[in-house]
């Protein structure tokens, strides 16, 4: 190559590149030791004796042009942002976002509702802050009643839209029976599923705030075996086929006759542990025929109907299955913990 192509071809070079790799290239093809200028240096020598000096300059100044231009390139692509090729390498793998997943409570209500709804239950949802009526008087919860003591809530004042009623946050989901029956007629199969709140001090098993889930079933021919099937196929889906129950006899002022249900202790398997306080079983919910106080109260006809009821702790179900000792780990948000399930 001559002067004159060199300098034509420095040219379309540089048009063509776009990185500093490249430049770096063109450098050493240019004004390498074994480059193109060094090449016509070399080829002086064989040049005449009188051409040398002019052939020299020419060269000297070629050469500084070249660098000029490469300087000026060099500058140009440092100041342009940088090239795509450059900067992103778009086969490179991605930084996968840490996914998040349902909270260990709402999978287990998700469950507990599922096994319902497969035999026929709906669900349906009530509110967190309710009348005075729907979570006490109408459940046949006497005002002056000595059961209405651990559940006395927090009330948040006269509602203006319920005739003056007072307003809690409610203390149980039982409430929606009675949203539910007032505004229906039997046959009725409904779970509940919601946040609950009682005048509780905080402590490994007490939250001031947890979670239950209601049941109930309502015709004009439901008998307490009914409840027991119901319940059976409940304890069996949740913690496995080979589950015993038991009913207690208890108080609720809503259901009559009422009953505790126990599980036979899944730790040890009735033999008696410290889970289960050596008794071999685990309370896990309550339930009852539901009161014909609470029929009356929402107005269906004096005995046209019969139903039951049940209510459990949803925490409770939870710490049982996963072996979870201290209810409050549930509600502290630590993801060490909730990533577990
Ligand atoms: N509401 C009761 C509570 O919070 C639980 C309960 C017991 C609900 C018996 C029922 C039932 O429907 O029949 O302690």
């Amino acid at each position: 190559m001559d002067i004159n192509s060199i300098k034509n071809q420095i040219d379309l070079d540089l048009e063509n590149i776009n990185s500093s790799k490249e430049l770096e290239e063109l450098r050493i093809k240019y004004l390498g030791r074994k480059g193109l200028i060094a090449e016509l240096f070399d080829q002086m020598r064989s040049a005449k004796e009188e051409e040398r000096p002019a052939l020299g300059k020419a060269l000297n100044s070629l050469k500084i042009e070249v660098s000029q231009k490469l300087d000026e390139k060099s500058k140009n692509l440092s100041q342009s942002t940088p090239s795509q090729a450059e900067s992103i390498d778009i086969t490179c793998d991605g930084i996968l976002p840490k996914l998040g997943k349902q909270h260990i409570l709402n999978q287990t209500i998700q469950e507990i509702c599922g096994i319902f709804k497969t035999i026929g239950f709906e669900v349906v949802n009530g509110p967190e802050i309710e009348t005075e009526f729907n979570n006490f008087t109408g459940l046949n919860i006497a005002l002056e009643h000595p059961s209405r003591d651990t559940f006395d809530t927090f009330y948040l004042g006269k509602s203006p839209s319920q005739r003056g009623q007072k307003l809690l946050l409610r203390s149980h989901t039982s409430p929606v029976q009675i949203r539910v029956m007032k505004s229906r007629k039997p046959p009725l199969a409904v779970v509940v599923p919601g946040k609950v709140y009682r005048p509780d001090a905080t402590d490994a098993s007490h939250s001031f705030m947890f979670h239950q889930v209601e049941g109930f079933m309502v015709d004009e021919t439901i008998r307490f075996s009914d409840l027991k099937g119901t319940l059976e196929l409940f304890a069996k889906s949740v913690f496995g086929e080979d589950i015993k129950m038991r009913f207690r006899p208890h108080y609720f002022p809503f259901t009559e006759p009422s009953a505790e249900v126990d599980i036979s202790c899944i730790i040890c398997k009735g033999e008696g542990c410290s889970v289960c306080g050596r008794k071999g079983w685990l309370e896990v919910l309550g339930a009852g025929m539901i009161h014909p106080n609470v029929f009356k109260n929402v107005g269906y006809p004096a005995g046209r109907y019969t139903g039951f009821a049940f209510g459990m702790g949803i925490e409770r179900i939870a710490m049982l299955k996963y072996g979870i000792e201290d209810i409050r780990l549930f509600f502290e948000n630590d993801l060490r913990f909730l990533s577990q399930f």
